[in-house]
């Protein structure tokens, strides 16, 4: 039997296409059901649902086989007990740091102002800032990272920004990069060894997908 992590929402929504190509459908609508554990039309794979955050633990820890988790949430989580074979290209958006449009970012970095900055991204946050030598009060929140300087939490937020269309409405700025972010395949080494005959197919097929798509796109 294979595991396979996935996130409800975009992640599931861009990695059913890369499944269905790997030869996996779902035996029924995650959308639909309230179920956790969905089996497939292969009897020995099999999808558990899981909250985006916690992929890389079930894989890591083996309750998984494989999983699909975005490159931000495995920064978080640091990505130790985990391959990462395929980059997906699936998930897109980028992590950035944001102010409310009246803020002047510039000058409170020319100042070495201390900044109280507002995300769920605190490891990638303290890097970023500590790397330029920017003095931040990190700030963790679990959602909705956009309305912190509005309610006043916060001078400063860093999530990611797909469209822009959330910083916009909320009269936001992206004033610095910090990383591309894709979602990517990721493995629990153990399963890869133990499991060899069955996941390493897995892989070949989702990166088989991955290139196929790619073409597609072009
Ligand atoms: C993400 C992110 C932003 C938004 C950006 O939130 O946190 O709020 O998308 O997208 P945009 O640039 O296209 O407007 P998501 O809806 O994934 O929910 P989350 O707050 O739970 O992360």
């Amino acid at each position: 039997m294979i595991t396979i992590a996935l996130s409800k929402g975009r992640i599931l929504e861009e990695a059913l296409p890369l499944l269905t190509a790997a030869g996996v459908t779902l035996a029924e609508d995650p959308d639909r059901s309230r179920k956790l554990v969905i089996e497939t039309n292969r009897p020995d794979v099999r999808i558990v649902l899981v909250r985006a955050s916690d992929a890389p633990t079930y894989v890591q820890y083996g309750a998984a086989d494989l999983g699909v988790a975005g490159l931000d949430v495995l920064h978080e989580h640091g990505g130790e007990g985990l391959y990462q074979p395929v980059d997906l290209e699936i998930g897109r958006c980028r992590m950035m740091v944001a102010v409310p449009e009246a803020f002047d970012y510039e000058g409170a970095l020319a100042r070495r102002s201390r900044l109280r900055v507002a995300t769920k991204y605190i490891r990638a946050a303290r890097d970023h800032f500590g790397a330029r030598a920017v003095q931040v009060d990190l700030i963790k929140l679990y959602g909705s990272m956009e309305l912190a300087p509005l309610a006043g939490l916060a001078d400063v937020i860093v999530d990611l920004v797909s469209s822009g269309n959330t910083l916009r409405a909320n009269r936001l700025r992206a004033v610095e990069d910090i990383m591309d972010i894709s979602s990517r395949l990721i493995v629990n080494p153990a399963a890869l060894k133990m499991k060899h005959a069955e996941v390493q197919p897995m892989i070949a097929a989702f990166r088989a997908a991955v290139e196929s798509q790619r073409g597609l796109a072009r």
